[in-house]
């Protein structure tokens, strides 16, 4: 039976309950992470917890939660749900309000609501074993505030599903003028001759963990050299390995954009050489 957390309690799936005036509910008016954990091990809870953080201040939400009574919470959902390996979804919408008022109403209490579900396990640096993702690709039509973990997801879910109806298992996006800003749930990375860039960090995609992380251990950790600046479309179709990152894939291969492969249509060295980095280094922030 699947445990879940809701304002204060731990409760079976089945019995959790939240009012239709929440605003979460009403206007998508929330902020959410989700944070791996393999057998009980989590991966970047420090970054997540501050990627929160920003979130419930740009939106001027309060919660009286801290680091610590957060991590309490994901600590007992994975305990609870069996400490495989777990997805940690923790989710803040500003509350209950007796009306429904776009503005923000000052004196409801937030909602925090967790709950866990199954990932596959971490992922190995090995060509012959990873499934490689085919995506395509279309212009960038969601807001301009997508360095939010909004729950606010109706823009991604619709490029998600553009991409799915087509056959492909991401959307990458580009801006109008034609420079990449992510996929639907993903952030994404272009390999050129040795060389890995990926977009610089702005109002136009998800600041992901995984993409902070994988900076991070490939400067700290290796020679590979890493660029953050515009990447165009024209540069994603001729690039010789493209990768998607997001916390549950950590970093995954694409062979395939619109019905072409990329590169030499195989998995990319450097693609084995980054993974494997990330493993070696997943448990350190
Ligand atoms: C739009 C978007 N970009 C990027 C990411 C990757 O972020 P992270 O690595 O923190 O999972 C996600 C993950 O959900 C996402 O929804």
């Amino acid at each position: 039976m699947t445990s879940v957390y809701l304002n204060g309690d731990f409760l079976p799936m089945s019995e959790a309950r939240i009012s239709p005036m929440d605003r979460g509910f009403l206007f998508g008016d929330g902020i959410y992470e989700v944070i791996p954990s393999y057998s009980g091990r989590l991966v970047g809870f420090g970054p997540h917890m501050q990627r929160m953080r920003d979130g419930l201040a740009e939106l001027e939400i309060r919660t009286n939660m801290d680091e610590a009574a957060w991590r309490d919470i994901v600590e007992t959902l994975v305990q609870q749900n069996g400490s495989g390996n777990l997805g940690v979804y923790l989710h803040v919408s500003r509350g209950a309000d007796s009306k429904r008022h776009h503005a923000y109403p000052t004196s409801v209490d937030a909602t925090c609501f967790g709950f866990t579900f199954e990932i596959p396990p971490p992922p190995v640096a090995d060509k012959q074993r990873v499934t490689p993702y085919r995506v395509s690709t279309a212009e960038d039509l969601r807001w301009k505030r997508c360095h939010i973990k909004s729950t606010a997801l109706l823009g991604n879910v619709m490029h998600y599903q553009q991409g799915h109806a087509a056959g492909a298992q991401e959307t990458i996006l580009y801006n109008s003028d034609g420079e990449v800003t992510e996929a639907a749930a993903c952030n994404v990375f272009v390999v050129r001759g040795g060389v890995v860039a990926t977009p610089p960090l702005d109002h136009q995609k998800l600041p992901g963990i995984t993409r902070l992380m994988l900076l991070d251990i490939l400067r700290r950790h290796s020679d590979i050299p890493v660029e953050e600046r515009v990447v165009t479309v024209s540069e994603l179709l001729q690039a010789d390995e493209v990768w998607i990152t997001s916390s549950s894939k950590e970093i995954a291969p694409v062979t395939m954009i619109d019905g072409k492969p990329v590169g030499a249509g195989e998995v990319g060295d450097v693609w084995a050489a980054a993974q494997g980095l990330f493993a070696a280094h997943r448990y350190d922030y």
